[in-house]
């Protein structure tokens, strides 16, 4: 399963996932590793070609992130951006300054078509810079291949030794042909083949995982999100009945998710197991009102059963985790290089007896991981599913959950997403769900007086969930849907639409 390599030096610049990603998106495989990755760990992959990212420093100051200067002498193609052309023209003894005015986003910017990195390009062309600092003299054998009206290297090549650095983003929208220029550099100057699509992944994925286990069994414990779903469908295609998926219905999914996932999964070679738990769950939620309890009573109680589940099959040799590649990059820049351990059912390992943890996804990114899903034949509505946590309905009833909550909510919510993709905004919209709160008011209805539930309604755009703003969903939407649920769904009688980004709020609300 060896596929040509990109490896993409990360000196902690912004948009350094984004740069694997459009790499990627050129079908070529591709890796991000620290800056201070030794350069023999670099050399194991033989990489084709390695890029440079941007990053937030000043290469001449003295603590600034530098490459290993013997990578320059390895015959590998190199491209460095933005921060990544500082430090290859610095490392090679041309000079970077800080000029007196900035020069800040879209630039016109004039080409060198000669040059192969700009082939087949038209001579002038927006593009986005996000650095100050600029070379004001090159590196010898170095020659400039683009500029703006103020930075006289926008670009610079020594193509003898394969060097080449554009000082402006090629990865960012804002930058017209940006992906025509890493196009360039993957295909005409470190001789890609585009071997990385997802049609060959799944091919070459399926039949290692059928070497490595064997007949071995394996268990996969499935939450019906899009992680755990498509490494069910990866297993299932490779090993069929030797693999048994555990889902735990929690009875706290959005409305009908259990059937959907277990129709979606019940004509798969397979052995599918629904523990319908929800009264279980729901009985050890009694009486329960703080937030971080809820959590811990339904992560422990989901450990629980799956234990109980996981023993009548007895030992396994395999146990699957749906980690993808997000969750296992280290950043490049930093003191503490941080990376989150996802585990999509926590402290899984310690209570199941098996012998190995499979990560197959642990090389994709989230778009792979539906494009995979996709090829591999799941349903569209499974493969675009947004985000839920897993501790679901129960985050977003505050205070005391009841069976007639549960409900309420379940219905209320099916309204708001059914509105939302009949307008066709689940595109612009990453994640958006319903909240009943645990206000009541007073309300008119016909000639009466109600005292119902207030609904909070929460949509937000972003990019990693780390942060995130509230969505500007049209008025007219939110009408619709407000008419529709009040008319539609029992036990509400107001209903509000959340205007708070993350931070100073978080997306969920408990
Ligand atoms: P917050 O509320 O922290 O949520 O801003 C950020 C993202 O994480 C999801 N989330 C969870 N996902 N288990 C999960 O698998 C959880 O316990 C959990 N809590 C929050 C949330 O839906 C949002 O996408």
């Amino acid at each position: 399963m060896k596929h040509q390599t990109i490896i993409v030096l990360d000196f902690g610049g912004q948009y350094n996932q984004l740069i694997a990603r459009r790499v990627r998106e050129c079908a070529v495989y591709c890796e991000v590793l620290p800056y201070h990755t030794p350069l023999n760990e670099i050399l194991r992959r033989e990489p084709i070609g390695i890029i440079f990212t941007g990053g937030p420093n000043s290469i001449y100051l003295d603590d600034s992130p530098r490459p290993d200067p013997a990578i320059f002498e390895q015959n590998i193609p190199i491209l460095g951006i933005c921060y990544g052309i500082h430090a290859m023209a610095y490392s090679l003894g041309g000079h970077v300054a800080s000029p007196d005015s900035r020069e800040y986003g879209k630039m016109i910017t004039y080409f060198n078509t000669e040059s192969l990195l700009f082939q087949e390009l038209p001579q002038q062309g927006i593009t986005w810079m996000s650095h100050s600092d600029y070379i004001d003299q090159l590196p010898d054998g170095f020659s400039s291949t683009a500029h703006t009206d103020a930075c006289p290297v926008a670009a610079m090549e020594d193509p003898s030794r394969k060097l080449y650095g554009v000082q402006f983003h090629p990865e960012v929208l804002h930058t017209e042909n940006g992906t025509a220029i890493l196009r360039n550099y993957l295909y005409r100057i470190c001789g890609a083949k585009g071997d990385w699509t997802m049609k060959d992944y799944a091919k070459n994925t399926i039949a290692s995982l059928r070497e490595k286990i064997g007949d071995g069994k394996v268990l996969l414990a499935l939450s019906g999100g899009v992680d755990s779903s498509v490494a069910a469908a990866l297993l299932s295609r490779a090993v069929g009945s030797q693999l048994t998926c555990i889902f735990v219905d929690h009875g706290l999914m959005r409305k009908n998710e259990g059937d959907e996932v277990q129709a979606a999964f019940s004509n798969q070679e397979l052995n599918f197991v629904r523990v319908n738990a929800g009264e279980r769950f729901l009985g050890k939620l009694k009486g329960i009102s703080e937030p971080e309890q809820k959590r811990k009573i339904i992560g422990e109680e989901f450990i629980r059963v799956f234990e109980d589940e996981a023993k009548k099959i007895g030992k396994v040799d395999f146990l699957v985790q749906g980690t993808i590649y997000p969750d296992v990059i280290e950043s490049g820049a930093g003191d503490a290089a941080v990376i989150k351990s996802h585990h999509n059912v926590g402290g899984l390992p310690d209570y199941v007896d098996f012998k190995e943890i499979l990560e197959p996804l642990r090389l994709l990114f989230k778009d792979e991981t539906r494009a995979l899903g996709r090829e591999l034949g799941l349903p569209d509505y499974l493969v675009n599913r947004q985000p839920f946590p897993g501790p679901g309905l129960a985050i977003r009833i505050i205070g005391e959950i009841t069976p007639q909550k549960v409900a309420i909510l379940q219905d209320a919510d099916a309204i708001f997403r059914e509105e939302i993709a009949r307008a066709q905004w689940d595109q612009h919209v990453q994640q958006y769900f319903a909240v009943l709160t645990s206000m009541r008011s007073v309300g008119v209805m016909g000639d009466g007086r109600t005292y119902d539930y207030t609904l909070a309604l929460r949509g937000v755009t972003t990019t990693d969930f780390m942060t995130a703003d509230w969505a500007r969903i049209p008025y007219d939407i939110l009408e619709r849907v407000s008419n529709r649920i009040i008319n539609e769904v029992r036990g509400i009688n107001r209903i509000v639409y959340d205007i708070t980004s993350k931070p100073p709020a978080t997306i969920e609300f408990e």
